[in-house]
Formats: C-alpha cells, sequence, structure tokens
C-alpha cells in the first residue's frame, strides 16, 4: 500500500485559513489535477465541506468524518465516487493495495497521515503569510528531493518538488 501526501504549503508551514486554501495559483490546481486523477483521494471532513463543487470527479473521494451526515451529497454529483468513514483505518482499508492512494488535507489528515506517506508532492510557496492551519514539521533528513521546479516568476513565486522517504 503505498500512500503519497500533496499540499501547497508556506515557507512558515502555514496550508489554510478559515477553512480554505492560502493560495489558488492556476497552474498548481491543474497540477493537483494531473497527479490526483484515476487515484484515491483521502481527506477530512473540513477540506471535503470547503470544495466549491463537491467531491472532486474521476477520483474515489474518501472522507474521514464522524458526521456523514453533514457531507451528504447533494443529488447534482450522482456521477461522483464518494464515501465516508469514521477513522483513518477504514479509509486505509478503502485504498487499493497496488495504488498510489493520496492524503489531500487537511492538517489533521496530514498530520495523522504523515508516518504513512512515503511520498510527499510539494508546492512550496515562497511567502510566509497569515494561517491559522499547518503542514507538520517535516525532518529533511527523513526525505530525499527527487524532483524540483521552481517558478520565482510566478507571483507569488513558489517552487514544485517531490520528495521520497529515506527514513522513519
Ligand atoms: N494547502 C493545501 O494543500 C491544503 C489542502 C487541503 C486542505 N487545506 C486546508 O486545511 C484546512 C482544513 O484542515 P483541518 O485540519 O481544519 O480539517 P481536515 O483535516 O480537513 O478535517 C478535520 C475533520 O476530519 C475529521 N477527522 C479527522 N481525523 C479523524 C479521525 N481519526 N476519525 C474520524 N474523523 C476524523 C473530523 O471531522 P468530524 O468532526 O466530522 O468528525 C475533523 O473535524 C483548510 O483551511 C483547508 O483549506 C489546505
Amino acid at each position: 500500500m503505498s500512500f503519497s501526501i500533496i499540499v501547497a504549503i508556506a515557507k512558515n508551514r502555514g496550508i489554510g485559513k478559515n477553512n480554505d486554501l492560502l493560495y489558488y495559483i492556476k497552474d498548481d490546481l491543474k497540477r493537483f489535477k494531473k497527479i490526483t486523477t484515476g487515484h484515491n483521494i483521502i481527506m477530512g471532513r473540513n477540506t471535503f465541506l470547503s470544495l466549491p463543487n463537491g467531491p472532486l470527479p474521476n477520483r474515489k473521494n474518501i472522507v474521514i468524518t464522524d458526521n456523514p451526515e453533514d457531507c451528504s451529497l447533494p443529488d447534482k454529483y450522482p456521477d461522483r465516487e464518494c464515501i465516508m468513514v469514521d477513522s483513518i483505518e477504514k479509509a486505509i482499508k478503502q485504498c487499493n493495495p497496488n495504488e498510489e492512494n493520496f492524503i489531500i488535507g487537511g492538517g489533521s489528515i496530514y498530520k495523522q497521515f504523515f508516518p504513512y506517506a512515503d511520498k510527499l508532492y510539494l508546492t512550496i510557496v515562497h511567502e510566509e503569510p497569515d494561517a491559522d492551519i499547518f503542514f507538520p514539521d517535516y525532518n529533511n533528513k527523513m526525505w530525499k528531493e527527487i524532483w524540483k521546479e521552481d517558478h520565482f516568476e510566478h507571483k507569488p513565486p513558489y517552487s514544485d518538488l517531490i520528495l521520497e522517504r529515506v527514513g522513519k
């Protein structure tokens, strides 16, 4: 079973504020779609409720919550695959053992899945914005950078990185 985390993170490790993203970078959203389409995506209730158009299409949406009734799906999304589970273990059982499964947030889910993750798809935005949700403090010695692309010309400047776990 392979778990990958995908996240956009500021220099201060901020990832969200007022249950919203800190940044909407068009090319980064495209990258997110390209990487996760066709895969299982795991998220917490807050992240699910922050999605503007319901469950993400062409992906199995696995939502972790103790309150599935709050996440009831509007009839307008009959084509979307979305299930609610009430624990990390049940979310893992829904995943495909032969595939890359993606953890897409938010803060509490990144934290709980961090020990399981063997790959990080990071978008690092080179700013220190106000945030109320943060990504775990990861130790760089545990991770090896296998890919990097800088977008310093963009406002705000950001870099895409892929890291692979080399230690626990
Ligand atoms: N920058 C990025 O890439 C990125 C990506 C995603 C999200 N975000 C941001 O992150 C923020 C949301 O993060 P968050 O930490 O507030 O919320 P979250 O992780 O999305 O969801 C938290 C909720 O998930 C449920 N949950 C978590 N662990 C559980 C467990 N073990 N068993 C059962 N239910 C569990 C609980 O819902 P119940 O109370 O219903 O039980 C909990 O209140 C937002 O600002 C969002 O925009 C950023």
